[in-house]
């Protein structure tokens, strides 16, 4: 079942930075991605950042310039072009399902993707295009929400999402949970070695903290 985040993030695109970057619900992946980059990365790095939206995860490392390139990649045409409006030197590019990854020429230095694994409706194919993707040797960074017995909301594999605001609701826009024994099999099938497998808040929803898992891994 295809999963509408397109929808979804085109309608909350011109909100997305001022909903994240403050106040109760402030979103943390990006600056923990991010603090991770800058242990991989050096002035020859190649950068691809999969659901890039708004470019919050590359915004410290674009203004430092510690990379050769960086391309990001969205399937939502309105999170792209707030993009392009805020980093002027990143390649964008629109997909619009993780198989279009395949057309894309592999030889970045590090895949960064962060709060978007819950999304894709094919893990598989995103592991065996990051590895794709990769260099010899290099590193793929994300995030992922496990599944957690007894959480009000993380408790399930699959939520449909229901927006507190009505503006945004879209149908078919749905949230898929994994087993830290899930994805830790899944890298380990795809050939990648796990650095890093932290957990973190990562957003407050009414009164729960959401729990993600940072991966931090290497291409063997
Ligand atoms: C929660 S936002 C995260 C954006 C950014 N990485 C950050 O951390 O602020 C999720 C992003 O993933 C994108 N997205 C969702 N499904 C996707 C898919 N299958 N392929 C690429 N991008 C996707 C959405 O359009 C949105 O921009």
């Amino acid at each position: 079942m295809k999963n509408r985040a397109d929808k979804f993030y085109d309608k909350l695109a011109e909100s997305y930075d001022l909903l994240t970057k403050s106040g109760p619900n402030v979103w943390t992946p990006p600056k923990l991605i991010e603090s991770e980059v800058f242990n991989l990365i050096s002035k020859n790095s190649k950068i691809i950042d999969i659901g890039i939206g708004t470019g919050q995860a590359i915004e410290k490392v674009y203004q430092t310039r510690t990379f050769s390139s960086i391309t990001g990649v969205d399937i939502s045409k309105k999170m792209i072009s707030i993009c392009k409006e805020k980093f002027d030197g990143i390649d964008l590019i629109k997909i619009d399902s993780l198989s279009d990854l395949k057309k894309i020429k592999n030889a970045y230095d590090l895949v960064i993707c962060s709060g978007t694994f819950e999304f894709f409706e094919n893990a598989e194919i995103f592991f065996e295009q990051c590895h794709r993707l990769l260099n010899k040797s290099g590193y793929l960074i994300f995030t992922y929400e496990p599944i957690i017995l007894f959480h009000l909301i993380q408790k399930d594999e699959i939520s449909n999402n229901i927006s507190g605001n009505s503006e945004f609701q879209v149908d078919g826009f749905f949230t898929k949970r994994y087993k830290p024994s899930t994805i830790n099999k899944l890298l380990s099938s795809n050939k990648f070695n796990v650095l890093k497998d932290e957990e973190f808040i990562s957003y407050k929803k009414n009164d729960s903290n959401i729990i993600y898992h940072l991966i931090v891994c290497k291409k063997i």
